[in-house]
């Protein structure tokens, strides 16, 4: 790894990891900013790339082609699928997918277009790394599939639909077009999650109120992680 991206969907995902690493320079291109900082050497580029895939796939192919990241990883919030995840608990997907994807009319499966899969997975490296951290921190941490689409998701409805269909933990709005770019162009990635809601007919109040604290749990945990990076 020469040189290390990480990215959030909001401000709020990336805001803690702004306030670790202080100083930073800001640079402006496609209707967004760019953060570059040197971590104990490490030269590390940080952005938030706002919601939904369409953004988060150019924010990671900016990160990959325009500044030369070779690594990439994610921190952020999700909406819990899996019972045994609460407010606050952490997930690091193993393989992510696209829930809203559907040419289903045509006879293909739910989440599959030619030349594309269904599931992307992530790095298996970086996700013994990570393991091994929440190891050494004593960090309760679930590995499991994180369902990815466009929309907001809170009925029991849709949270059902996505369990049943890809067997998903959680759900989100950005992981599976980072995956999606960054397996095309071979850069090893994570996803990592807390849990800020439960996709449920209560989503989008404890979204705000737990937003913030899921945030800042999911950035304290990445720092650790590129702490090991460093070492390694
Ligand atoms: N991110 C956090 N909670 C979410 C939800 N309920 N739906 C989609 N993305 C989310």
């Amino acid at each position: 790894m020469t040189k290390l991206a990480i990215m959030g969907a909001m401000q709020e995902e990336i805001d803690p990891l702004l306030e670790f690493f202080k100083d930073y320079k800001t640079i402006d291109y496609a209707d967004n900013k760019y953060y570059e900082v040197n971590y104990k050497g490490l030269d590390i580029v940080i952005a938030h790339s706002k919601i939904g895939k369409v953004f988060a796939s150019l924010t990671a192919s900016t990160l990959i082609q325009k500044f030369s990241c070779d690594t990439l990883l994610f921190s952020g919030v999700a909406g819990a699928i899996n019972p045994k995840l609460n407010i606050g608990d952490l997930i690091v997907a193993t393989k992510l997918c696209q829930h809203d994807l559907d040419i289903t009319a045509f006879g293909h499966p739910n989440g599959y277009v030619p030349g594309g899969k269904v599931f992307v997975d992530s790095s298996k490296e970086l996700l013994e790394i990570a393991k091994k951290v929440a190891v050494t921190e004593n960090l309760k941490v679930i590995e499991g599939v994180i369902a990815t689409g466009d929309q907001f998701v809170h009925s029991n409805d849709r949270k059902e639909f996505i369990e049943k269909t890809f067997n998903a933990d959680a759900l989100e709005m950005e992981g599976a077009s980072v995956a999606v770019v960054c397996d095309s162009l071979n850069v090893p990635f994570f996803i990592l999650r807390a849990i800020s809601d439960s996709a449920n007919g209560e989503a989008n109040f404890d979204f705000d109120e737990f937003l913030n604290s899921s945030a800042k749990i999911s950035s304290n945990y990445l720092v650790k992680i590129v702490d090991e990076l460093i070492k390694k």
